[in-house]
């Protein structure tokens, strides 16, 4: 009999290697990947395009009442054969990425009327489940009824080192300092934030991956997908 389909959310702080692990589980399964994290990234870079935001200034009030003219959508590139995100059918996937849009996306994510517009979006996606998403609250609020939930973790330390040497790679000019200020300042506002705090759920496996190879993390997880496929179908 053929596994039945299941919701895969992953949450936890940044830069751990989410996307990394959603994307290979995605690809193992034949299942559609979601990085939602993109689609905060993509309202961020539409609210820095139209000065709605800077280093000492958002105007929250503009974004709320445009954020109906922001049309975002998904899609594959045939090249890589992973999703990649449009914002108003211009493909943003690079822009999305720097360390720029890092800086303010937090507080895009703390804005409720974002949070309400995006999980609407997010959940219409999970309809038909063979999906895995990551994010931050998506075993939480987005899929609380998902079949598993993995929350991940690793220290500050190793997590600033992947994402300084990630940004190295595609030609930005960052310290690690900045890089490191920015995971520590990232984590602070995404848990303190009334609406929706990245937390783990109580039913969500927690992975550390401080001192795991990619895969040994992934064959852990794929165990543990096998395990409720099976008794799913
Ligand atoms: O996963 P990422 O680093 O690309 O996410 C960027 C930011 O978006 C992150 O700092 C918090 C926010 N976010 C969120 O609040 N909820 C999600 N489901 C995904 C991301």
């Amino acid at each position: 009999m053929e596994d039945k389909k299941i919701i895969i959310a992953i949450d936890g702080h940044s830069s751990t290697g989410k996307s990394t692990v959603a994307k290979q589980l995605a690809k193992k399964l034949g299942y559609i990947y979601v990085d939602t994290g993109a689609m905060y990234r993509a309202v961020s870079l539409y609210a820095m395009r139209n000065g709605y935001i800077n280093e000492d200034y958002f105007d929250i009030e503009k974004l709320e009442e445009n954020l109906i003219n922001i049309d975002l959508q998904f899609m594959i590139n045939p090249k890589t054969g992973l999703a990649e995100v449009l914002l108003n059918e211009e493909n943003i996937e690079n822009e999305i990425r720097t360390l720029a849009v890092s800086r303010y996306v937090s507080k895009i994510a703390a804005v409720s009327k974002v949070r309400k517009k995006l999980v609407e979006q997010q959940q219409k996606m999970g309809i038909n489940k063979g999906i895995v998403m990551d994010g931050r609250d998506i075993g939480t609020v987005v899929f609380p009824n998902a079949e598993l939930k993995l929350f991940m973790t690793a220290t500050a330390k190793d997590r600033a080192e992947r994402r300084f040497l990630e940004l190295k790679e595609r030609g930005e000019e960052v310290t690690y300092e900045d890089v490191l200020k920015n995971v520590v300042n990232r984590d602070h506002i995404d848990s303190t934030r009334k609406d929706s705090p990245l937390r783990k759920a109580s039913d969500a496996i927690k992975i550390d991956n401080s001192n795991l190879t990619l895969q040994e993390q992934f064959d852990q997880i794929l165990k543990l997908v096998k395990k409720i496929t099976v008794l799913n179908s």
